[in-house]
């Protein structure tokens, strides 16, 4: 959690810091604050709330100089204030750091330096590495790499920090779980926890590892491990469109990346698709009768695309399949063994919970495969392989194309295994390989003025409810769960999803007519049984807005309002009706006031447990 900047070079400090800063606030935007070395001594500002607050305060009083830290922060240790935003300062203001993570041992770290003199200045947890290396700084005669490097052995937990002196025109930073990425530039250097923060200055990037620990300097940098040990990190070039990462004419991210949908699953999933072959080639070195059964391991949004990935590989690959919440799942002592594979869902690739899982998995010999979307993220670098989603970079904190891509990808492993393991025929795999090609099409005809325009509408007209209710059926129960946390996160409005033909068996207590029920009645082999489920609804004065495929007679007779959908094979339908309920979160949430972008108490990547 939590955005780093650095910089050391020849240009204004501030703007690279506010440039990578608004960048990176989608991972937290609690507060914001900068550091910079100026004539004077290091000067620090920060600033409770969004990063326009600091902003504000920087532009009534200008701080100049060419080597400075920035941070946005998502609280974890302490409220979200002033006196709790970073950097934090040494008393003396000489060494200031930054912090990403949570420094597990920091009490008995804190007490310790309180006993030996320090006063502190704020709740967190990382303002005692700031004390810290202030001791250690004294004991290395004034050394600031070694000075850090001593303090992190004192600390346990999570990392990724950034510290300066006032007489050093050096940055050095480490990292431990929480990611941090260099940037090479000419006469300058950046750090970042994220590359669009870096992509207006320099493309050339290096992934720092768990253990790294770097200096930087305006003319080049040096990285060791953590006992001082050099080591060598590649320089990766990035030709990602600095555009791509911006919004793009769309009011709101979010608006723009579930527009940009039908590109993202054409990034999935073609060039995989093989239709002259009928095959499908993922470029893995997976081999698909080393395991027998299946674990699927994610959070949240991407926990739904591994519900409907184990639909789809039960169905097509006839191999048992489990799938958990990530920080569940390690701590269940789950049967993992060397014919287990374990997939992992992630768009970050950051995600805490799913990484640590992934490394217990590891432990017990598992196959790991990781279903990613972010290039170079931890998980890529442990597992044995990666089916990328090539979704492209997600900003806004509501996934949507990265949700529909991992559902892309995992029907594409579904087809790949089915085909390998014998257990897809010929002619059904066929069809199948032909409705995934035509996703985009689809995905791009529910995205057309006068759809959007049609959920706009039913949005209005329901935005005041208080609760909503999602069911869904099959391989579409996992879009009613997707479609709930989506109305969930961005618009506050309490709202829960169930299998529908769970709800007689207790949800249905709560149907009045101020209870709106959004159901998946598109077209399906249990599409008779879901409109029982509408009618149940309907009967208790419930109002029922289903989700139809186009030319639908039978479910649409029976709802108060309905959402046509283009017409699709089930086993794909997922990806195309979700672009709907995101739709109408979206303009719920918008009707109602909310920032989609940036809703209340979450970030987009969460690297905390
Ligand atoms: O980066 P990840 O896919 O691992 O993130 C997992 C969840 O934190 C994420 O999907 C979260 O639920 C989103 N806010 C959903 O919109």
């Amino acid at each position: 959690m939590c955005g780093i900047v650095g910089y050391v070079g020849y240009r204004n400090a501030r703007e690279v810091l506010i440039s990578g800063l608004a960048k990176l606030e989608y991972r937290g935007y609690d507060s914001a604050g900068v550091a910079v070395r100026t004539e004077t001594g290091l000067t620090v500002r920060k600033k409770a709330g969004k990063l326009a607050n600091l902003v504000a305060d920087l532009d009534q009083d200008q701080i100049e100089g060419t080597l400075g830290i920035g941070h946005t922060r998502w609280a974890t240790h302490g409220l979200p204030n002033d006196r709790n935003a970073h950097p934090h300062a040494t008393e003396d203001g000489r060494i200031v750091i930054i912090h990403n993570g949570i420094i597990e041992n920091y009490l008995p770290l804190k007490e310790a330096l309180q006993e030996r003199g320090h006063t502190f200045r704020s709740d967190t947890d990382s303002e005692v590495l700031a004390h810290l290396i202030e001791e250690k700084y004294a004991q290395e005669d004034g050394h600031l790499e070694r000075a850090v490097r001593a303090a992190l052995k004192d600390v346990r937990g999570a990392y990724g920090i950034v510290v300066t002196h006032v007489d050093h025109q050096e940055i050095v930073a480490a990292r431990t779980v929480s990611p941090l990425v260099m940037g090479v530039g000419e006469g300058e250097m950046f750090l970042a926890s994220d590359v669009p923060a870096l992509l207006p200055y320099t493309r050339d990037m290096v992934y720092l590892h768990d253990g790294d620990l770097v200096v930087l300097h305006q003319d080049g940098y040096h990285i060791t491990t953590l006992d001082g040990t050099p080591v060598q990190r590649e320089v990766s070039h990035i030709d990602w469109d600095a555009e791509a990462a911006e919004k793009g004419g769309f009011d709101t991210y979010m608006l723009k990346e579930i527009h940009e949908q039908p590109q993202a699953l054409t990034n999935t999933l073609m060039g995989r698709l093989h239709d002259e072959t009928g095959e499908v080639r993922l470029d893995i070195t997976l081999d698909p009768a080393s395991f027998d059964r299946v674990h699927i391991v994610a959070c949240g949004t991407a926990y739904y695309a591994g519900l409907v990935g184990e639909y789809l590989i039960e169905q097509l690959a006839r191999v048992p399949v489990e799938v958990d919440v990530a920080s569940e799942y390690r701590y269940r002592q789950p049967i993992v063994d060397e014919r287990t594979l374990v997939i992992v869902v992630s768009q970050s690739g950051e995600t805490i919970d799913t990484l640590e899982a992934l490394r217990e998995a590891k432990k017990s010999g598992a196959r790991t495969l990781g279903v990613i979307n972010a290039k170079g993220s931890s998980m890529t670098r442990e597992v044995d392989d990666t089916l990328y989603i090539h979704a492209g970079p997600e900003i806004g904190v509501a996934s949507t194309k990265a949700y529909t891509s991992m559902v892309g990808a995992m029907l594409l492993l579904a087809l790949w295994l089915g085909r390998a393991r014998g257990t897809l025929a010929t002619e059904r795999g066929q069809d199948l390989l032909h409705a995934a090609r035509e996703l985009p099409r689809l995905v791009e005809e529910s995205l057309t003025p006068e759809r959007v325009a049609a959920i706009e509408a039913v949005a209005a007209k329901y935005k005041d409810a208080r609760d909503y209710l999602f069911l869904g059926r099959g391989v579409n129960a996992p879009t009613a769960f997707e479609g709930a946390l989506k109305l969930k996160e961005i618009s506050y409005i309490h709202a829960e999803a169930y299998a529908a033909g769970e709800m007689k068996h207790g949800p249905i207590a709560l149907i009045d007519a101020s209870l709106p029920v959004v159901v998946i009645a598109t077209e399906s082999v249990l599409l008779e049984k879901t409109i029982s489920n509408i009618q149940e609804v309907r009967a208790r004065a419930g109002r029922v807005i289903a989700l139809v495929s186009e030319g639908d007679v039978e479910a649409s007779r029976h709802a108060d309002d309905v959402i046509v959908v283009p017409r699709a094979d089930e086993m794909v339908s997922p990806v195309v009706n979700v672009v709907a309920l995101q739709l109408l979160s979206y303009f719920t949430a918008t009707l109602l006031g909310k920032d989609v972008d940036k809703p209340r108490n979450l970030a987009k990547s969460v690297t905390v447990e």
